[in-house]
């Protein structure tokens, strides 16, 4: 068996010795949108130091716990904080925690994040449909022996963002008034962040945000078969069209404000997911 598939394997033992709870959906929340988790009706919470062998995260802001429970009618696991690439895990660990939620039952991922806006007219708070991505600065967590159990050698990759959930996201937000942007998330290393020179290039490769997670996690999700839907907050507008230095802190601030209306929107996607997909969760 190869390693990376023992270690996912113990940690997917070690939850279930631990919680009894089937999800439906997964969700990842981002830089600063950590208290989203009071909108879960909890069933139960699982610190993720409680898990032999899980990786965990060292950022400011970011709380580590998976959250079990229900969002309306559905079944979540709710990621409050991931690890990231920059804090010097292999991208192996840094997937883990997604291909965890697969394992317990999740078929749908929600992705968010808090990001750079490098598209024109973009605002701090603005929300940005993820239609598509480019992960080519980062080592794909698919590089070493292909996991069979999990999926392909060489799985495509050219509807990563399930269309269904993206017009259900626009259905939403259109429905609670709520502007939300649509374009291609970039993902950097990290943690430094973009000189003007890489702004202008991720613009020019056509990138609409750029940030430090997501991408990689997009990935190890589609080569497991799940339906990927994904939520940009724009917390900064990114170097060189940004006219003040950027700061961890201005980050969290900007989340802050938009937090009604993100919640607002994860809440009432994850609903109507539910209602829509129900035979196939
Ligand atoms: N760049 C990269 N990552 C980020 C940014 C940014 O401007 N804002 C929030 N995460």
């Amino acid at each position: 068996m190869s390693p990376v598939y023992e270690k996912l394997m113990k940690c997917y033992e070690s939850i279930k010795s631990k919680v009894d709870f089937e999800p439906q959906v997964a969700l990842i929340l981002g830089s600063g949108l950590g208290n989203y988790g009071e909108k879960i009706k909890i069933v139960h919470t699982l610190d993720y130091h409680e898990i032999e062998g899980f990786p965990v995260s060292t950022v400011q802001g970011h709380k580590g716990q998976f959250i079990f429970g229900y969002i309306g009618d559905v079944r979540v696991v709710c990621m409050q904080g991931r690890v990231h690439y920059y804090e010097g895990y292999e991208m192996s660990d840094v997937v883990l925690p997604t291909r965890l939620m697969k394992l317990m039952g999740a078929k749908v991922l929600f992705l968010t994040n808090a990001a750079g806006g490098v598209l024109q007219g973009m605002k701090p708070g603005d929300l940005m449909l993820i239609k598509d991505q480019i992960a080519s600065f980062v080592p794909s967590p698919l590089i070493g022996e292909n996991i069979e159990e999990l999926g392909t050698r060489f799985p495509d990759m050219s509807h990563i963002y399930d269309e269904d959930l993206q017009q259900i996201v626009k259905k939403v937000a259109a429905l609670n008034d709520i502007q939300i942007k649509e374009g291609v998330y970039l993902q950097f290393t990290g943690p430094q962040y973009e000189s003007p020179s890489e702004v202008a290039m991720s613009r020019l490769l056509g990138a609409g945000a750029v940030g430090m997670s997501t991408a990689c996690e997009a990935i190890a999700a589609n080569h497991m078969g799940m339906k990927i839907v994904g939520i940009s907050l724009i917390s900064n507008l990114a170097s060189g069209i940004s006219p003040i230095p950027l700061t961890h802190s201005e980050i969290q601030d900007s989340a802050k404000e938009a937090e009604p209306k993100f919640q607002k929107l994860v809440t009432d996607t994850i609903i109507e997911i539910g209602r829509i997909f129900k035979e196939e969760l």
